[in-house]
């Protein structure tokens, strides 16, 4: 009989999982303490925008493999194998993870434990956490040393989660026995026979690759928007630069994009708690590293700001910005940490009437900014701007024609937040085009008023 699997929490992370669980065949609880949560996904709905997950978890449901509840104690009694999947956010009052949620679901779960199984965390948590979680399950569960636990980091990146879960680039599992590694090897059983490399660790090492893994990803990020930073300096551009550094094998390309910089869910809250547990642990070398990386990020949102200032010829107040894009990026509607927003509500606090479209978040961004205003449309954000600025990098404003938004826009002036338009088609068609990290080419024609 192939294991039984729980997915205890089911944001994000875990619904992606307890779906793709379902569809590799495997019978699947997934439990979550909100109710709304539940019902929205027993009934088929998913609470966030993901591509392709709605169809598996549908599919999931009406085959019968793939069922959600509230009760722990269901979740006990059916599970050999339960993912825990809860969040740990960025504490409020410091950088460090808030383990509440993961702690209270395993003091939750624990005394229920009445037969063997195993309780495999997937939570990205500070290191050492797991040891915390196994004294816990150790004098807490009524099946003793019966109840053992492994560590499995998710590595999944928010619109891809599907094919990220399905076919991800490596599975880490920390173990503490080969009858841990073995469960495991089964519940992956599908991936690993396509290929897919599979390590098996310690629990500490396994907790420390996804959080390495983050740092790593955000270090390449701010490294090249801290050389776009040398390069506003001296009017060099980061884009050829940074296409140049992306030829040699030993860089790549990938995350090497220069722009607005990360956000979203993990990357910035993951650096900063990583940060708060090197420092606790004395290396002192990594946290300094973090920091600045996080620090150079932060930089690249008011170095937007000012590029919008610039376009509106030094003022803001009472001035028309269309803002294209608000989700952290592209194919989510995810507006944790964005980007986009954050620089959108600087524009508002300067005074500018800022509109706002996107093709996913704008519900979304609206009950955290009911300040902004919404619009419709890629058309309906550019009627009567005095400056657009493109801050996530959706297809359609990458698509954009500039000769058709140049008819309806007050002035021609755009800031390239994500360095993916083409200047020259831009500047052609009678744009001021500005992009971070890039010189604003004197050969830029004037904003052409096309309107009043
Ligand atoms: C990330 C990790 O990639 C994933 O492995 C982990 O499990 C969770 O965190 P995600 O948050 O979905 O995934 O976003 P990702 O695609 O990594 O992008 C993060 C941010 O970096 C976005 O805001 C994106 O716009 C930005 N980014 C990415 C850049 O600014 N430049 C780049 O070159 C790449």
């Amino acid at each position: 009989m192939p294991p039984r699997i729980t997915v205890l929490g089911t944001g994000y992370l875990g619904t992606t999982h307890a779906a793709c669980l379902a569809e590799l065949g495997f019978e699947v609880l997934g439990l979550d303490t909100s109710e709304a949560q539940v019902s929205a996904l027993a009934a088929g709905r998913l609470p966030f925008h993901e591509p392709e997950l709605g169809d598996l978890l549908r599919r999931g449901l009406a085959d019968g493999r793939l069922r959600f509840t509230t009760s722990y104690r269901q979740a006990a009694e059916f599970g050999d194998v339960h993912f825990v999947c809860v969040g740990t956010p960025q504490q409020a009052d410091s950088a460090a993870a808030d383990l509440t949620h993961l702690l209270a679901c395993i003091d939750t779960l624990a005394p229920l434990l009445t037969r063997p199984c195993l309780v495999v965390g997937k939570s990205t948590v500070p290191v050492g956490t797991s040891e915390i979680v196994a004294e816990r399950l150790a004098r807490l569960a009524p099946a003793g040393p019966a109840v053992e636990l492994a560590w499995n980091p998710e590595f999944l990146r928010e619109g891809h989660a599907v094919t990220d879960t399905m076919r991800p680039d490596r599975i880490v599992v920390g173990v503490r026995s080969a009858r841990a590694e073995a469960i495991l090897r089964e519940v992956y059983a599908g991936p690993l026979a396509a290929g897919v490399p599979f390590l098996a660790t310690g629990l500490p090492t396994a907790e420390l690759v996804k959080v390495a893994a983050n740092a790593f990803l955000a270090t390449k990020v701010s490294f090249i928007n801290a050389i776009a930073e040398v390069c506003e300096a001296v009017g060099a551009d980061v884009v050829p630069l940074a296409e140049a550094l992306a030829h040699d094998t030993r860089i790549g390309g990938r995350f090497l994009v220069p722009g607005l910089g990360f956000g979203g869910g993990c990357l910035p809250k993951d650096i900063r708690a990583f940060g708060a547990t090197t420092a606790e642990l004395g290396v002192g070398s990594v946290s300094a590293l973090l920091h600045e990386v996080d620090a150079i990020n932060l930089r690249r949102r008011a170095r937007m700001v000012d590029l919008a200032l610039e376009l509106a010829g030094g003022s803001l107040e009472g001035r028309a910005v269309g803002v294209l894009g608000c989700s952290f990026k592209p194919h989510s509607d995810d507006i944790r940490d964005s980007p986009a927003l954050d620089v959108a509500g600087t524009l508002h606090g300067l005074g500018a009437r800022v509109t706002v479209y996107d093709p996913a978040a704008m519900d979304r961004a609206r009950q955290i900014h009911p300040e902004l205003e919404y619009a419709g449309s890629l058309r309906d954000v550019a009627a009567g701007a005095e400056v657009l600025l493109l801050l996530t990098e959706w297809p359609e404003f990458v698509q954009a024609d500039p000769g058709r938004l140049g008819e309806v826009v007050a002035q021609r002036n755009i800031a390239d937040g994500r360095n993916v338009l083409d200047s020259d088609r831009w500047r052609a068609a009678g744009w001021r085009y500005r992009a971070l990290g890039r010189p604003s080419a004197e050969a830029d024609a004037d904003s052409i008023p096309v309107s009043g």
